[in-house]
């Protein structure tokens, strides 16, 4: 046998393994791995990931109103956000070097409908906010869900027939609001609704209208969870939810199914995949990212984040590093960024390390 790279390959034999090039490594106490641990900057020579301002899209939610500044109980420290305040969170978030915010509104409950037309409204609060915060600051890159559940009186993210969602007549209507939101300057649409065939619609519907930098950043992998209590708190839509969204949304029980949401997000046109909830779901993460290398994002949802911080305000985890802790985890996994309702504070964190 070749005498290994290591040297002796005795010692290799007894000791067991091989490396990446096929050789026998040696063992303990030949190998401490203790010794790339030992100090700071040792860790920091080996540390496989890091975590930048970068990899952070924050999302907010906007209301009515000036100088309206309204907490949602169940996501502390997030508030929802008249459009002047809104354009003053988007100035932080450049001075802090996130790339990204993400708008979500919440709509009078007068305005909300049985078929959602507030959402193709070019004065809604989504499209307000997206004009005002393109024109204070053009840096800043603007996303905007493609989905109903915020404008309709049943809360669900389309059109209904009986109990029905219906899936076609569905995406002509995302199609409209799509090309309303491009045109108050979102920069990416996220279609978040999961109706069947919506990423090509949406594709064609942009590059018909001559919107071809639009960037597509797909849904892809959303799945029917209990984590997103606190957001449809945040947007009213959890009193307003009439049943469940099991028959558009993803079963947690599936992933091979994952990779066919992807496979055919890509074909129609996304620039960009995302897996929602996030840490729950690390696994359709990687998995996703291995299986076909595009930019794949994850979505730390209301309920991650309800539940780190309820934790932290207790004093049963250490709110700081355990929110950093989750991003490296992202990370890992092989997400190209999160959407995390921690991204200032992130950020701050990172800007002061
Ligand atoms: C709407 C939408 C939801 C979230 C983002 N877009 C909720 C839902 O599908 O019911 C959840 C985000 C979060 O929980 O933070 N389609």
């Amino acid at each position: 046998m070749d005498k290994s790279v290591f040297g002796s390959t005795k010692h290799a034999q007894e000791t067991g393994g091989s490396s990446r090039i096929g050789s026998p490594v040696p063992g303990f106490p030949t190998t401490r791995l203790r010794r790339n641990r030992q100090a700071d900057w040792t860790r920091r020579m080996v540390a496989e990931n890091t975590l930048s301002t970068n990899d952070l899209i924050w999302p907010l939610f906007v209301c009515d109103g000036e100088n309206v500044r309204t907490p949602v109980p169940s996501m502390p420290d997030v508030d929802r956000l008249s459009v002047d305040n809104a354009v003053a969170a988007a100035e932080r978030a450049v001075s802090l070097g996130i790339p990204v915010v993400a708008l979500f509104p919440y709509t009078d409950p007068d305005l909300r409908s049985e078929d959602g037309r507030e959402g193709l409204n070019p004065d809604n609060l989504v499209c307000t906010a997206s004009r005002a915060i393109k024109q204070a600051h053009p840096e800043l890159g603007i996303m905007c869900d493609v989905a109903l559940d915020p404008y309709t009186s049943h809360g669900h993210d389309g059109l209904l027939d009986g109990e029905t969602i219906l899936n076609d007549e569905t995406i002509e209507v995302l199609i409209e609001q799509a090309l309303i939101q491009v045109d108050a300057g979102c920069d990416i649409i996220g279609p978040s609704d999961m109706m069947d065939g919506r990423v090509g619609a949406i594709r064609t519907a942009l590059d018909e209208n001559g919107h071809l930098n639009t960037v597509l950043m797909a849904y892809t992998a959303k799945y029917a969870s209990a984590f997103y209590g606190p957001f449809r708190d945040a947007v009213g839509s959890s009193t307003t939810l009439i049943g469940d969204k099991r028959t558009y949304q993803m079963n947690p029980a599936n992933s091979d199914e994952a990779l066919r949401e992807a496979m055919l997000d890509i074909q129609e046109g996304a620039d960009m995949i995302m897996v929602k909830p996030g840490m729950p779901y690390l696994d359709i993460v990687a998995k996703l990212k291995q299986a076909f290398g595009v930019p794949t994002f994850a979505y730390q949802v209301s309920g991650e984040y309800a539940m780190l911080m309820a934790a932290a305000q207790n004093g049963w985890l250490d709110g700081e590093r355990v929110m950093i802790e989750s991003m490296m985890a992202f990370k890992r996994a092989g997400a190209d960024g999160v959407l995390t309702y921690f991204a200032p504070r992130i950020a701050e964190h990172l800007n002061r390390t």
